[in-house]
């Protein structure tokens, strides 16, 4: 279980917790220990886990913010204050043939999948350094590491997750800051992209696509302790799709 020298839970922040991924994270990261931040955009979603991690004893609040407004990212960073854990969760996705993305929603897939990220470990990493502990843990995906056709953008952004990563590891773990990057395969999350992951699914090893709780299960490891001498590393955890 996590504890603060306070006394009081440390603190993780997770954006993008009102559904899918994210929101196992949050309730595995409630259930050891952690007063969770729960970021998304639609209050009644976010109501809903604070909800659910209150019924099972733990503490939570809803920090509304939209990834894609650089104010709103300030915002948001200044509303979660210290923090503990931060984990880079919220994101979109977009396949499609490359001739058909504009540029605004290019713009929109870098605004809320990279820059986000960025501005969260600008304004809360410092402060994790100067405390000597921290666990920085970014949702990258397979997308970023192998080529899908019509996920050109989309990839890039993950890579970029990862890049990032590499660089605030060796900019912050010497401070006691571990900074990871968790690789997803295809997860049954949000209902409309269920045709898209179960075509996935199948080129997989494991045949199969995951649940998002066997991603929170990595992302709560490498929050916590157990992950103590982890830093700066991607782990797929895609079923064995980037191994072959
Ligand atoms: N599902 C997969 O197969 C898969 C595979 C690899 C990687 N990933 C990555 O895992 C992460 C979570 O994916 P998921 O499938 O769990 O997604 P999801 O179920 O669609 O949930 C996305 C979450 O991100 C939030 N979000 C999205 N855009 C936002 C914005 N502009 N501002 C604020 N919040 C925003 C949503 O909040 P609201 O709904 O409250 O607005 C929601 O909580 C993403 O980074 C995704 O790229 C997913």
């Amino acid at each position: 279980m996590a504890e603060h020298s306070n006394g009081r839970p440390p603190v993780a922040l997770v954006t993008g917790a009102t559904s899918g991924i994210g929101r196992a994270v949050a309730l595995d990261l409630a259930r050891d220990g952690f007063e969770v931040i729960v970021h998304g955009r639609d209050p009644g979603r976010g109501a809903a886990t604070v909800k659910e991690i209150e019924d099972k004893g733990g503490h939570a609040r809803f920090v509304a913010a939209d990834l894609a407004d650089a104010d709103a990212v300030t915002a948001l960073a200044a509303e979660a204050g210290e923090v503990e854990v931060l984990v880079n969760n919220g994101g979109i996705s977009w396949f499609g043939p490359s001739a058909d993305l504009d540029t605004e929603t290019f713009d929109h897939l870098f605004d809320s999948n990279v820059r986000a990220a960025y501005q969260l470990v600008a304004a809360l990493a410092p402060g994790m350094a100067k405390r000597g502990h921290g666990s920085i843990i970014s949702v990258d995906s397979m997308a970023g590491h192998i080529g899908l056709a019509g996920g050109a953008a989309y990839g890039a952004t993950k890579a970029a997750l990862t890049a990032m990563t590499r660089a605030w590891a060796a900019e912050f773990s010497p401070s006691g800051v571990r900074v990871n990057t968790v690789a997803p395969g295809p997860v049954f999350t949000a209902e409309s992209k269920r045709e898209l992951i179960e075509s996935l699914a199948t080129t997989t090893l494991l045949d199969r696509g995951a649940q998002p709780q066997e991603i929170s299960e990595v992302i709560a490891f490498l929050a916590s302790d157990k992950a103590s001498y982890i830093t700066g590393v991607v782990i797929p955890v895609d079923g064995g799709r980037t191994a072959v």
